[in-house]
């Protein structure tokens, strides 16, 4: 558990940005970096940034792929994750498009979709680090509560309590939230070398007591952090309020 005095994001983004420049001198093997959307990564995008025009680093030899995506919308949705990461994050920085993995939630064949992405991670060698953020119930990625925490890729129905929670971006208007989403499973997760989880806010700390101080739960998906040798909870004071 790290706790940090400015914000998760910021922390996070220096510490990506680290590996990223350790890893980049081997040319012929990019850097896997997993992603994530939502209010808490933001500031890790706009660090990043940042970092990408004072020339601090680079995106070209990184392959991304983002933990998510809402079934149903369009693709260009305002609200679809796609939108979200080209408009906060892959427009500013100079990663190849041919490098950016979305799980398409418009699929034909949803099952194939997400078999499929399995086989993308694994032809790239593995994720060297993904980043998370976390729901007030503690799920990772849309790992809801009592998800396998072996799962894989794959479609799950999203709780009342996510949906209201995400309707916050969607004109306050549940109606609209999608009822379901493709997610990368807490099985894909832990393959990864290392997790990094953002938690920031009072509504996040009873999700992060879960997640440290209680037993690994598949109730609160997050705990299965527990079970990583390197998984990192990066939180503000607030989100550390029930520790
Ligand atoms: C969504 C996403 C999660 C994210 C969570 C919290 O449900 N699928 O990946 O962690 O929201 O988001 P926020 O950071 O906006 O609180």
């Amino acid at each position: 558990l790290i706790p940090v005095q400015k914000n998760p994001g910021w922390w996070a983004a220096r510490y990506i940005a680290r590996k990223i420049k350790k890893f980049n001198p081997h040319k012929n093997n990019p850097f896997v970096l997993g992603l994530p959307t939502g209010g808490t990564p933001m500031s890790m995008y706009k660090e990043l940034i940042n970092l990408h025009n004072g020339g601090e680093i680079s995106f070209k030899n990184v392959i991304t792929f983002n933990m998510d995506e809402y079934v149903g919308l369009p693709e260009n949705h305002s609200r679809s994750y796609r939108r979200y990461m080209f408009e906060n994050f892959f427009n500013h920085v100079d990663i190849r498009p041919s490098n950016i993995n979305m799980l398409n939630g418009g699929a034909d064949d949803l099952d194939t979709e997400c078999e499929e992405y399995e086989e993308k991670i694994k032809a790239c060698g593995g994720i060297q680090i993904f980043v998370g953020g976390v729901g007030t119930d503690g799920h990772i990625a849309f790992n809801e509560p009592a998800s396998s925490l072996s799962s894989r890729t794959r479609i799950k129905t999203l709780t009342i309590e996510t949906r209201q929670a995400n309707s916050r971006f969607f004109d306050n208007n549940i109606e609209e939230v999608p009822r379901y989403a493709l997610t990368v499973g807490i099985g894909t997760l832990l393959d990864s070398k290392e997790v990094i989880i953002l938690a920031s806010g009072l509504n996040k700390a009873l999700a992060v007591y879960y997640a440290v101080e209680n037993g690994v739960n598949h109730l609160w998906t997050v705990s299965a952090l527990q079970l990583h040798r390197k998984g990192i909870i990066v939180c503000d004071d607030e989100a550390t309020m029930e520790l």
